[in-house]
């Protein structure tokens, strides 16, 4: 099932290797930054929402049982919360990497306080990926989190670590919030 994106990546946005670049991150880059940046800011973007539709079989679940980690679906009128990073380049080739299952890089623009924009790049899995696991019931996601891990640890420290820090981000995510009630009350993780 897997897609690696390194090269593609490479290939897709040839950049400056002094010239800081901002990251738009919503998934694990939120709280999990295991890179150097220059600055972080909280940010939006719009006309996206975060859904649990991507396989993962080299992170957070294996080839014989794939976990579920967030994308990106475009969404009409949709608001999406993250975290942006100012990054030099060098940051790109450890990323590329770690994201190597199915996301390429897209140019986005990202807003900090509703007024101030900025370019900046993001890493999206689309539906055309390997990959991509797409929509199911919540509970049926619920569960797939609830039973996989992967050589990044379980998926559901991926799903409660994404909600905490979603929570502080102040982002009312009802998609990630209602499969995270799922798990601690249906599936009961231990
Ligand atoms: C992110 O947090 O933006 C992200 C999630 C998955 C892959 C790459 C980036």
């Amino acid at each position: 099932m897997t897609t690696n994106t390194i090269a593609l990546n490479r290939q897709r946005h040839p950049l400056d290797k002094d010239e800081p670049v901002w990251l738009f991150g919503y998934g694990s880059l939120i709280w999990k930054a295991d890179f150097p940046f220059v600055e972080r800011r909280e940010a939006s973007i719009q006309g996206w929402s975060r859904r649990f539709w991507q396989g993962s079989d080299d992170h957070r679940g294996t080839r014989a049982s794939p976990g579920r980690v967030v994308t990106l679906i475009e969404d009409e009128g949709a608001s999406c919360k993250g975290m942006a990073y100012k990054v030099l380049p060098d940051v790109f080739a450890h990323l590329d990497h770690r994201e190597k299952n199915g996301y390429l890089r897209f140019m986005t623009t990202m807003s900090f306080k509703e007024t101030e924009q900025v370019q900046g790049l993001i890493y999206i899995a689309a539906p055309d990926n390997p990959a991509f696991l797409g929509s199911a019931p919540l509970p049926e996601i619920a569960a797939q989190i609830a039973r996989c891990s992967g050589p990044s640890g379980r998926n559901d420290e991926y799903l409660l670590k994404l909600a905490d820090a979603l929570r502080l981000l102040g982002d009312n995510d009802r998609h990630v919030f209602d499969i995270e009630n799922l798990l601690l009350t249906e599936c009961q993780t231990g």
